[in-house]
């Protein structure tokens, strides 16, 4: 049912100097930032040949990803994405097997402007998954 690796998700305190070490020491094709405040976070996307990193900095008061930087103050891999043909038929198997969808269980719209869910990291081998729409 999934398809291609969208992107792997970095949480970071300073996604200036994060995009900064993507793009003068790795060498990587990196985007500008762009404030998501629906989402409470910023993004800078990195281009690599086979897939995308997406370096998220904490944004507004009750960001997301604000505990989980508590819990790792140095940054860390925050969630992986995969991509599906079909989020509400995906969404439909996964609930029938048993996973649960993090939030009210419908697809909103992510940072790439398709419907994405996340999926919860208990039954994901201790990973945040989120699925996109391709
Ligand atoms: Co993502």
């Amino acid at each position: 049912m999934i398809g291609r690796l969208n992107h792997v998700a970095i949480a970071v305190r300073d996604i200036a100097k994060a995009a900064q070490l993507y793009r003068r020491t790795l060498g990587a094709e990196v985007s500008a930032a762009v404030p998501q405040p629906a989402h409470g976070v910023t993004t800078v996307f990195i281009t690599l040949p086979n897939t995308k990193i997406e370096l998220l900095e904490p944004l507004g008061a009750d960001s997301p990803i604000a505990k989980f930087l508590e819990r790792n103050p140095d940054g860390g891999i925050h969630h992986v994405c995969y991509e599906v043909d079909d989020i509400l038929a995906a969404r439909d198997r996964l609930k029938a097997e048993g996973a649960r969808v993090l939030g009210d269980g419908n697809p909103k719209i992510g940072a790439h402007d398709k419907p994405v869910l996340f999926l919860h990291p208990k039954d994901f081998c201790g990973t945040l998954v989120e699925l996109e729409q391709a």
